[in-house]
């Protein structure tokens, strides 16, 4: 029979929902998978039970432009915590939330576009500041700043950025940047610094840089894998790294990069693998600029 109750907004809520407090991270997504196959269309999370970006990958599984459900369908109920209560909390938490919950979940205009935040990034480091100076963090820092966005802030910081991090790999070495950053007193993190083979929009045009040739080459000569030597080169020119694997045998040789040392020359070949090729590129458009769009979802990349 009809399960739907009406609330005094006029909003439909169903009357059944799936609850997930006490579903463990690794079971939840499959018990929301479930339950939308089985029609549920309402979701019970909150922020304290520790897996609502877990729900948020089952509800893209189901709610994302071509799927089976639109944003509209789903009743999904999340829940302030008992530490997010102060009212200067409040907006960051929801956030928070909606970001875990997925990308449909996050309030649109009428015309469909994601409310994402258009301020100026002087306004939102001045924000983060106050993190510093309230001893919520230690240091706060930049991601995908250009030279002449890093001189922005650094031009009204009470509290210096730390670290800019950034895209960076042979293919990208990215060394007007590392200048640049190095010179006003910022460290430089290479994110995809093996050049992400995974990303989910990688053509089979674009070479793959660990099956390139000459660090296979150099690899070789130096008993090493050629994403231990990528990495090798990233700690010599002073560049923290983070390779992503998911595979045990890699993690463990993705550390052990501390017991050899590239040559100059070798140095000096990787350096001139740049192709200045832009793996990770801005692909939404907010007010005329192009944004990097959120990627903890899984249909992140088809759209
Ligand atoms: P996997 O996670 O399946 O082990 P990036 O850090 O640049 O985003 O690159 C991540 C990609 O590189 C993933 O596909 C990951 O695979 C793969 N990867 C990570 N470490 C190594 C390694 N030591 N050798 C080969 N591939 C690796």
């Amino acid at each position: 029979g009809k399960t739907d109750l009406t609330l005094c907004t006029g909003q439909m809520m169903p009357m059944v929902g799936l609850g997930t407090w006490k579903s463990a991270p690794g079971q939840v997504k499959q018990a929301v998978l479930t339950a939308l196959n089985c029609g549920y269309r309402h979701i019970d999370c909150a922020a304290a039970y520790g897996n609502e970006q877990e729900v948020g990958e089952a509800l893209a599984v189901w709610i994302s432009p071509g799927k089976a459900l639109s944003r509209e369908e789903v009743f999904v109920t999340s829940k302030l915590w008992n530490t997010k209560h102060d009212p200067e909390d409040v907006e960051q938490a929801c956030r928070t939330t909606l970001t875990h919950l997925g990308e449909e979940m996050m309030p649109r205009r009428a015309d469909g576009t994601i409310c994402y935040s258009d301020v100026h990034y002087k306004d939102t480091w001045r924000a983060m500041e106050a993190l510093v100076d309230q001893g919520l963090v230690k240091a706060i820092g930049l991601s995908n700043f250009n030279a002449k966005q890093v001189d922005d802030i650094i031009s009204v910081a009470r509290h210096k950025p730390a670290v800019n991090q950034v895209e960076c790999h042979p293919y990208l070495s990215q060394t007007d940047l590392l200048q640049h950053c190095r010179s006003a007193g910022l460290s430089v993190t290479a994110y995809s610094p093996l050049g992400s083979r995974d990303r989910p929009w990688a053509s089979p045009d674009q070479p793959n840089l660990l099956e390139d040739p000459r660090l296979e080459d150099i690899a070789h000569r130096y008993q090493k894998t050629p994403a231990q030597v990528v990495l090798r080169w990233h700690i010599q020119r002073g560049v923290v790294c983070i390779p992503k694997s998911v595979t045990p045998s890699r993690i463990q040789q993705n550390l052990e990069v501390l017991d050899f040392c590239l040559s100059p020359d070798d140095m000096k070949l990787m350096e001139s693998m740049n192709r200045n090729e832009r793996l990770i590129v801005p692909t939404v458009e907010v007010n005329g600029k192009k944004v990097w769009r959120d990627s903890n979802h899984p249909y992140f990349p088809f759209h």
